[in-house]
């Protein structure tokens, strides 16, 4: 009996041994990721723009390391999106088109981001992050019927969801999108032509030759097509144009006006809930800024020398500020590593309604949104701040990617993430001290499912970068109408391909000569790196998540915030 007490007390002394223990173990880091929506690299100050003000990304600068070749997996924002969110190319899980529509253009249809797909949030989450996805989705919405939110954010691990499903389109604003100045007037008549043309053959079927079950199957199946096809052209902005709130849509359709404001205002929130809480968070703020449409905030208007668009800039930049402004005054910047970068390069095809360029600038790279190949596609300017850990001020000029951002976050908390599967890598070291090495030894740059480009890092000095084929696209010759596209028809495919040493020549001008064995064995290198991942897909081939069945608008899937109203809801 004499044991008991001795048990006890040793049980006592263990308990406050691991008690100790817990309270010494630093908090878990908070990680803030600013996403800004077709931001050019030449847009920004610390990238070397010296009219357009961003004080506040110049600030992560000086506080963190800047990325100077920091690279999306896509040129194109749903792609682009689901390799940041993965660490993973978009071709591999099924996330790449091989026909134009490379962007989901609808929320009822099925494609979206994969379920069971492991994720930035759902990894975070499971280790105890409170986590939030603030803005811009564009992952998909449903799988199937009943409606089951198997796309949704919070279906990925994000708990808490305040935003657009979908996108920010040029229809959103002042009317002057594709849909709204082209598709509609067109529209009417179209449907004029379909409901006479109902009519006739109803009349003629019914009255005259008297075969009532003929009619009503020629009824259903004209009813189907008004339903599917013309119904929701019609309604576009209504049912594209939705703002939600976790599952439930808020705000339909969705008002431009004061938007980012709305977003930081949700973003603060969540902050200070989670500071109160004492819990580690992950916030994920993916502005609509500087998409268009663009509609600046008020207190922005005519702020910069660039119009709208420049306006926007300089909304999202003091956004970055306030949030970075809470996290001092809550004591939080030293433990939070805080992210910035954009989904593409600057949209160069892009105009306003009356045709002015509504684009950012991608200077000095050539090329811009859309284009898998070209460096303004893809290099984005981005910067990773961890006072704590990485020094101030530091600059990484080797390769990058999007993708690392998950396996590097995992490494510094300390999360025991299986990442052999992922194509992102950690980049800690490079990020925290000397080591001037890029993690990647090839990159591989697509248009939807097509190869384009690639780079190879030999070391420091020598960045090659292949280009295999590019859009049909001159500077002052030839540009392409609204977006590029990938498709082998669309492009001009480069035999021999060009080489350049990217690290040298940025702008890419001097290209290396085809008949070098630096050439051959850079080319070589590159070619088995694509028929690696060929071979992974030919064993495991991913759903199409841009077919045409899941690409098809179906009514059951419609989000609507009340069919008495005909989906139009005020917040
Ligand atoms: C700065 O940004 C504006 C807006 O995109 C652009 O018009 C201007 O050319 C940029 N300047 C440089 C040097 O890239
Ligand atoms: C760099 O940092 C890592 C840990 O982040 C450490 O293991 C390594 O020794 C450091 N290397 C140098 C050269 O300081």
């Amino acid at each position: 009996m004499e044991a008991f007490p001795l048990a006890v007390a040793t049980l006592l002394a263990w308990c406050c041994v691991f008690a100790a223990g817990d309270a010494d173990k630093p908090p878990p880091p908070n990680l803030v990721v600013f996403l800004v929506d077709d931001l050019g690299y030449g847009d920004v100050g610390c990238f070397g723009n010296q009219s357009l003000p961003t004080p506040n990304i110049d600030r992560l600068c000086r506080e963190g390391v800047k990325l100077s070749q920091h690279i999306a997996a896509s040129p194109i924002c749903t792609p682009s999106r689901a390799a940041l969110l993965t660490a993973r190319y978009p071709v591999s899980i099924g996330m790449e088109s091989s026909r134009l529509n490379r962007v989901f253009l609808n929320l009822a249809s099925t494609g979206g981001l994969p379920v069971g797909v492991k994720t930035l949030p759902r990894v975070l989450q499971e280790s105890g992050y409170s986590t939030a996805l603030i803005g811009k989705w564009h992952l998909g919405l449903h799988c199937g019927f009943p409606p089951d939110f198997c796309h949704h954010p919070n279906s990925h691990g994000f708990d808490y969801f305040y935003g657009l499903p979908l996108t920010n389109l040029r229809d959103f604003g002042n009317n002057d999108g594709l849909h709204s100045s082209v598709l509609k007037p067109f529209m009417h008549l179209v449907t004029a032509a379909w409901v006479s043309l109902m009519i006739s053959a109803l009349t003629f079927l019914w009255l005259v030759t008297k075969r009532a079950c003929a009619a009503a199957m020629v009824f259903l199946l004209m009813c189907s097509v008004l339903g599917c096809v013309l119904m929701p052209l019609h309604n576009f902005r209504t049912f594209s144009g939705v703002l939600m709130k976790n599952l439930d849509v808020v705000e339909q359709p969705l008002d431009l006006d004061g938007l980012t404001e709305r977003f930081v205002g949700e973003a603060m929130n969540f902050i200070d809930q989670q500071a109160s809480d004492d819990k580690p968070f992950l916030l994920f703020l993916a502005f609509t800024h500087v998409h268009t449409a663009l509609v600046p905030g008020n207190k922005f208007r005519g702020k910069s020398q660039f119009g709208a668009y420049g306006d926007s800039v300089m909304e999202v930049d003091h956004s970055m500020g306030q949030i970075l402004a809470q996290l001092d005054a809550l004591d939080l910047t030293d433990n939070t590593v805080v992210y910035f970068s954009s989904d593409n390069g600057a949209h160069q095809e892009e105009t306003m309604g009356d045709g002015s360029p509504a684009g950012g600038s991608n200077f000095p790279l050539k090329g811009g949104k859309g284009m898998g190949s070209m460096e303004g596609g893809i290099r984005v300017p981005s910067v990773i701040r961890y006072p704590k850990v990485f020094p101030a001020g530091r600059e990484v000029a080797v390769p990058t990617s999007q993708m690392d951002l998950l396996p590097t976050f995992a490494s510094l908390a300390g999360l025991n993430v299986d990442t052999r599967r992922m194509d992102g890598k950690d980049l800690t070291q490079v990020l925290s001290n000397g080591t001037d090495d890029s993690p990647h030894k090839v990159l591989l740059h697509f248009c939807g499912t097509y190869l384009h480009g690639a780079r190879y890092v030999e070391d420091v000095d020598h960045v090659w970068k292949v280009i295999f084929a590019h859009p049909k696209f001159l500077p002052g010759t030839y540009r392409c109408e609204f977006i590029c596209f990938c498709t082998p028809g669309d492009v001009v495919t480069l035999d021999p391909p060009l080489v350049y040493n990217i690290q040298e020549d940025m702008t890419e001008k001097h290209a290396l000569n085809p008949a070098t064995d630096k050439y051959r064995q850079v080319l070589d290198l590159v070619k088995s790196a694509a028929r690696d991942l060929d071979e992974a897909l030919m064993v495991n081939p991913p759903e199409d998540q841009f077919s045409i069945l899941n690409s098809i608008w179906r009514p059951w899937l419609q989000p609507c915030c009340d069919f008495g109203k005909m989906c139009s809801c005020d917040s």
